[in-house]
């Protein structure tokens, strides 16, 4: 294992990915975290991350200098390379020159971190603070036109420094390089695999969970069929699923998610699966409503009611399965330490009346594309692993106003349409997320010789990298001609389509 220790950098997350893209595996933890808890993971090595504050400032995170001594390598990497400095003896200030983008470094290529990288290569760098002089006993193994040390040394204690940011991939060698630093420095194997996680984890929840009860509601997402899956393996009956229909799912999703998890699956998962069906109940509440926070608001209460329902009956568990990742986890405190429950509105949310001792989270270190891989080692099947994100209220927030099941089957019949069709245009891959949704829009049209008063169905396609901004999807014409005539010749009730050509900002992805 290597330990990133997290001093608040934006690029934390990258860099324990790259170190399980050389097949180490990797954690993050807060700077704040207690020394004992880092040196019980007895880590091949660490990596201290860069981090917002200049080090010579009074409250700007710092860590006990008793690490340094433990004789297992430490890379600091930004701050975390000026912090080193800073507590061995070296001398941090306010660059002359501040240096951000890409930048031309000279580096010694006899060090160790640099073996087999150009002599002058390009880096990413971001830094107001520079190291003036390094510590004692530092060697300089690297520097740019405006900095005198953006690499220094102690070869034999293990410790290095760079002032750049090697994880990111404007930095030319940087895989080289961290891969240098895991392999040359740490003297990692480089065995953990996906599979070797997927292993462990297993083994550490039998482990945890001993003959402990877990109940984990399921949504049929990939983080929560990952997390069931995993526990399933691991624990077998001792687990209950609780699924919920509340006749807001995607087509054919609820026979997906049974015959996956449900009696007689051919996964081997041997666990108790409850899948309630509470269609009538959520149609009941949502009858006459039409605006979209209340909409939002029922959906999600009713959840938490039903999965309590279902948790009453089953009685007092040990613990509660919680499919959080590693994008859920907030970065506040600085840190990976503090979590956040995926927030309000996500099925899934944790009902705060269940009785039950402990948070199971095993995947809380994940990427999602991890998490895909994981599912993908745990044998579930690639349309559930694959599956693009799908909001908690369901295809409540695609029909814009009253939801009705008449209305849920046409979005259905559409969606299921749009999702094939992209699939077999091959673009399934570079869109990130597609739905189709139903506007409140009744037009004038005709069909044979008739005239039709019916629904005009909306197409939504958007790129994205964070879901916090979104540009719509450049649709080849074709693609949309071929869907449209589909649409509107299967789906009943269908006689306008329409594809929206708006980005977030202004409009957010859902419609409501
Ligand atoms: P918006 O519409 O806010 O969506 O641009 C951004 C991303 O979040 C998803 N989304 C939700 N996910 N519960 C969820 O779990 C929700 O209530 C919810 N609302 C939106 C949306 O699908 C998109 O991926």
């Amino acid at each position: 294992t290597v330990i990133v220790l997290d001093f608040g950098g934006q690029y934390n997350q990258l860099i324990a990915r790259r170190v399980r893209e050389n097949n180490v595996y990797c954690e993050i933890y807060s700077y704040k975290t207690d020394l004992s808890v880092i040196k019980a993971k007895n880590p091949k090595g660490i990596i201290f991350t860069g981090g917002p504050n200049s080090v010579y400032l009074e409250d700007s995170p710092t860590i006990d200098p008793e690490i340094f001594s433990w004789g297992v390598p430490v890379l600091g990497i930004c701050y975390g390379s000026q912090l080193m400095m800073h507590l061995l003896g070296g001398r941090v200030c306010r660059a002359p020159e501040r240096e951000y983008g890409k930048t031309e470094v000279f580096v010694d290529n006899s060090s160790k971190m640099f073996t087999d990288v150009q002599p002058s290569t390009v880096c990413w760098m971001s830094h107001n603070d520079y190291i003036e002089q390094a510590a004692p006993g530092f060697k300089i193994t690297a520097h740019t036109a405006n900095c005198p040390v953006a690499a220094a040394e102690n070869e034999e204690k293990g410790l290095y420094a760079v002032q750049f940011h090697p994880e990111v991939l404007h930095t030319a060698e940087g895989k080289k390089m961290l891969h240098n630093f895991v392999y040359n420095v740490c003297g990692c194997t480089g065995d953990w695999k996906m599979d070797s996680f997927v292993e462990n984890n297993v083994e550490a929840l039998r482990k945890r969970i001993g003959s402990g009860k877990v109940l984990c509601a399921l949504s049929g997402g990939v983080d929560s069929s990952v997390l069931a899956a995993m526990l399933a393996k691991a624990i077998g009956k001792q687990l209950t699923c609780v699924f919920v229909d509340h006749g807001l799912l995607r087509k054919n999703e609820k026979e997906e998610v049974c015959s996956v998890f449900g009696p007689g699956n051919a996964n081997g998962f041997d666990i108790n699966f409850i899948c309630v069906d509470a269609r009538d109940r959520y149609f009941a509440k949502l009858a006459g409503v039409t605006e979209p926070e209340r909409k939002r608001k029922i959906i999600g209460e009713e959840f938490i009611r039903v999965f309590e329902e279902q948790a009453k009956q089953i009685g007092k568990v040990d613990f509660l399965a919680q499919g959080t990742i590693y994008p859920d986890v907030v970065e506040s405190g600085l840190g990976g330490e503090s979590t956040v429950i995926k927030s309000h509105h996500n099925v899934g949310g944790l009902p705060d009346t269940v009785d039950f001792k402990e948070l199971v989270e095993p995947l809380r270190n994940l990427f999602k594309d991890e998490v895909r891989q994981a599912g993908r080692e745990l044998g579930l099947p690639e349309y559930l692993v694959s599956r693009q994100p799908f909001p908690g209220p369901g295809l409540g927030i695609r029909i814009i106003g009253e939801v009705t099941p008449e209305k849920v089957a046409i979005v259905q019949d559409a969606d299921a349409i749009w999702r094939e069709e992209i699939a077999k245009a091959g673009l399934d891959k570079e869109i990130s997320q597609y739905y189709a949704a139903l506007t409140n829009m009744h037009s004038v049209g005709v069909m044979g010789d008739e005239r039709t008063y019916d629904y005009a169905v909306a197409l939504r396609a958007v790129t994205t990298t964070d879901f916090m901004t979104a540009e719509s999807y450049n649709m080849p014409w074709d693609v949309l001609g071929t869907v449209t005539s589909r649409i509107v010749n299967e789906v009943k009730h269908v006689n306008r389509v329409f594809y929206d050509c708006t980005g977030k900002p202004p409009a957010t992805i859902e419609l409501e």
